[in-house]
């Protein structure tokens, strides 16, 4: 199949080739204004300036499908590459008790939050999780994400975990959308093991990652490095223990506290440190030197009114950094990645340009995949986004709360709701 994008008012994202930008290269974004591009198959085949269309290029053969784009842009899919999309019941009812002033940390103590998730997770069945996480992804892809990364966490006993996993494989399995699986057994001590912490870490250790290796059911192993939840010491030692069975750490780090996170994840060479709300000098400075991302999660900051993520200091000080949804029923629940672009130059203050590449190439590499989708490359997977007419690019942003997001094609497929 090969489908021709003519008349492109802007081709966002071009790059020839790939690597993570850090600091100041993030401001910098190449866009084709009047452009082509052509797909054959899955793939990015060519591309170009519509005035040299036809000029000696390498033409694209009678396109099947051609595609007229005046007034619209036409970016890379956007590269979730932090969500907790598998879970069993949303939580409004926290939300009301957040309303009335409670906080994150007090709900999870009086054995709300995550605790409440994993009860509800254990109750249902595998194929019933699967169905609702399945309507969620499609609804995340129609929206412009083409790539994701799920964890698991809300089951926090063997079998939930495992359940949680599989049903993460059955969806790798049957959706267009890049996914990526992180096991997050230690997201929090279970209510069984709340006088036994150091029992529920070695069953995450010695009885939950074996099985997960030998039915490879993860990329990636997370753990919730926070004040009342698990210690940097204890976050080195379940990652140490992940990455003898190859799974690279991506941690949840310094987000209601300065919680030592960031510092625990570099140590590790993890391949991103995400939340990053609580900074200081030394924080940003630790992460700034070191080759691990920093996730921003702007969402989950808004939604628990906590400080905004440093952006502006991350970048200056030369860190490579990405922007996630966070997607989860208790401190996110929206995996509309515009919005998330939105709010990451409104309140962390970072550029269009900057947060495209957040939300495109760097995600990508903080899932791992930065060589096959993320930008506008030949060769790389056809996972594109194309917009309403705009007046610019930097409306995408700046018209928040407006879908902007018209058509969406996954590996050269056009997707329909
Ligand atoms: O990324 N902080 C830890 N985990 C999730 C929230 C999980 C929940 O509240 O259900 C997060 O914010
Ligand atoms: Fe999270």
């Amino acid at each position: 199949m090969t489908i021709l994008f003519r008349n492109i008012k802007g081709l966002v994202g071009v790059r020839e080739d790939s690597a993570v930008l850090r600091g100041q290269e993030l401001a910098s974004l190449t866009v084709i204004n009047q452009a082509w591009l052509l797909v054959e198959d899955d793939t990015i085949a060519a591309y170009g300036k519509e005035s040299d269309f036809g000029n000696g290029q390498k033409m694209p053969p009678e396109a099947e499908e051609i595609i007229d784009c005046s007034g619209r842009y036409l970016l890379p899919a956007w590269c979730d590459s932090h969500t907790h999309l598998v879970f069993a019941e949303s939580r409004e009812n926290e939300f009301i008790d957040k309303i009335n002033g409670l906080g994150y940390a007090e709900i999870a103590a009086r054995g709300g939050g995550i605790l409440a998730s994993a009860t509800k997770l254990n109750e249902m069945d595998e194929d019933s999780l699967y169905q609702l996480a399945a309507v969620r992804l499609k609804k995340a892809s129609l929206l412009g994400t083409g790539a994701m990364e799920i964890k698991s966490g809300y089951g926090l006993t063997v079998e939930g975990e495992l359940k949680m996993l599989r049903v993460i494989k059955r969806l790798k399995q049957s959706s267009p959308v890049s996914i990526k699986a992180t096991f997050l057994g230690a997201h929090a001590i279970p209510s069984d093991f709340k006088d036994d912490r150091e029992g529920y870490i070695r069953q995450v250790v010695e009885v939950m990652l074996p099985k997960i290796a030998e039915e490879k059911l993860a990329d990636y192993i997370d753990v919730f490095c926070e004040q009342g939840f698990f210690s940097p010491e204890e976050t080195i030692r379940i990652c140490e223990a992940g990455k003898q069975y190859g799974l690279l750490p991506k941690i949840h780090a310094n987000q209601l506290h300065i919680s030592g996170g960031v510092q625990a994840g570099v140590a590790l060479e993890a391949v991103s440190v995400d939340h990053l709300e609580s900074m200081d000098a030394v924080a940003i400075e630790t992460l700034a030197a070191s080759t691990t991302i920093g996730t921003l999660l702007p969402t989950a900051a808004f939604f628990l009114r906590m400080p905004y993520q440093p952006a502006r200091q991350l970048i200056n000080a030369g860190a490579a950094i990405a922007i996630a949804s966070d997607f989860n029923p208790g401190s996110s629940p929206s995996y509309n990645m515009q919005l998330v672009v939105a709010m990451s130059c409104i309140q962390l203050r970072m550029l269009p340009e900057e947060v495209i590449n957040a939300a495109t190439i760097n995600g990508a590499f903080a899932m791992g995949i930065g060589t096959e989708t993320g930008s506008i490359t030949i060769g790389k997977l056809a996972n594109l986004l194309l917009t309403k007419e705009m007046p610019s690019l930097h409306y995408l942003p700046y018209s928040f709360g407006e879908q902007l997001i018209d058509r969406v094609w996954l590996r050269g497929n056009g997707l329909h709701s």
